[in-house]
């Protein structure tokens, strides 16, 4: 009986050693439990958004789907719609392409691959305006970039459809006819 005792409080002090060094344990022994928010299916930070699901449309309309052929521009070119451009040609645009178009931003001198188009040449004037809305959609990509294949806009020009909305979009190209005419 007593031989039963002092078992007992051997592990009673073992216990509470144990305890006390578990306490300083915390996050270095870790257990992964399971959580079921890790069953979900998520995507991680700097990951392309998932796809959109097979026949679903978008808000803004069917033209703005992949393989859909250059859209229509429905948004007139009046003076809103041109002093709005100019704003956000400034904001999303400038620092490529240039404050005057001419493909001279500050960020360009860091392009190596390509250099930005100069918006007031021919070259990008004579495109029509859906032409023009779906390379600010889309960007312009390398199909060559094989290191990074979900990266194949990278060191060209990225899409911007998260930045600008489709009614933004239709804005800077209408300002984007005004620019070489106001040289
Ligand atoms: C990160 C720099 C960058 C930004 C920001 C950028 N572009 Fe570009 N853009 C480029 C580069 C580089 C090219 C040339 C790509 C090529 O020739 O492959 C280009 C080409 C173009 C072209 C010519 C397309 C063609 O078919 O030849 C247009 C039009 C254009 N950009 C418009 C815009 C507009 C409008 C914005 C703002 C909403 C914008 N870009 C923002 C880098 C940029």
């Amino acid at each position: 009986m007593r031989l039963f005792k002092q078992l007992l409080a051997v592990f009673a002090a073992l216990l509470v050693i144990g305890a006390i060094l578990m306490t300083f344990a915390y996050d270095v022994i870790k257990i992964d439990w399971l959580v079921f928010m890790e069953l979900q299916s998520s995507y991680d930070d700097q990951e392309q958004p998932l796809p959109v699901p097979a026949r679903s449309v978008p808000v803004e309309g069917v033209a703005y789907l992949p393989g859909m052929g250059e859209p229509e521009n429905p948004v007139p070119a009046d003076e809103t719609s041109i002093a709005r451009g100019a704003e956000l040609y400034q904001i999303h645009c400038a620092m490529c392409h240039g404050a005057g178009g001419k493909g001279d931003g500050t960020v360009a001198a860091f392009l190596v691959k390509k250099k930005p188009a100069d918006l007031t040449s021919e070259a990008v004037q004579v495109k029509s305006d859906g032409s023009m809305f779906l390379t600010i959609t889309n960007g312009i990509w390398n199909p060559n970039n094989t290191l990074f294949p979900e990266k194949q806009f990278s060191g060209q020009m990225p899409p911007l459809n998260e930045n600008l909305s489709v009614r933004e979009r239709w804005d800077v190209v209408n300002y984007l006819r005004t620019i070489a005419a106001s040289e």
